[in-house]
């Protein structure tokens, strides 16, 4: 028969607890911060050509696509309070997709396609950069959602 220490059940009890806090962490951000966990979609969807699809006033897709050292579409228009669906390809390697002030951070991998859903409700200019270095022309590469208020 074998025997558990006192500390080794003590130390597995703590562990099971810091688990618990993680899992539930993640949980209450995701609902506390409406957090968008991005949906991986299936090899055989991807898409090669960028469009920005409207589908009514306030409801977008864009469908992007990373390639060295550009981002397409690299300049998506919209008016404040809409909703996008981004999704998100790459024709070579792996590229990053940050939009700057909206927790969006994915990555842009050839052959799949990632999906994250983001509402711009302030006017202004939100910057997507490329945060993966993915060669020479790294730094260069961003693009632009432009939120304009129609109001103004
Ligand atoms: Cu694309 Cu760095």
């Amino acid at each position: 028969m074998s025997v558990i220490d006192k500390y080794e059940k003590i130390v597995m009890a703590i562990t099971g607890l810091v688990i618990a806090l993680f899992i539930f962490s993640i949980l209450y951000a995701k609902d506390k911060y409406k957090s968008n966990l991005p949906e991986c979609i299936p090899f055989n969807k991807a898409y090669t050509v960028a469009k920005v699809n409207k589908i009514d006033n306030k409801t977008y897709q864009v469908f992007a696509v990373a390639q060295m050292w550009q981002f397409q579409p690299s300049e998506i228009y919209i008016p404040v309070g809409s909703e996008v669906d981004f999704y998100l390809t790459s024709k070579d390697v792996v590229h990053g997709f940050n939009i700057a002030d909206k927790n969006v951070n994915m990555m842009a991998i050839y052959g799949n396609i990632n999906k994250t859903t983001v509402k711009f409700e302030k006017p202004g200019i939100y910057y997507i950069t490329c945060h993966e270095y993915c060669g020479i022309g790294h730094q260069n590469m961003q693009a632009q959602v432009i939120v304009n208020d129609p109001a103004n």
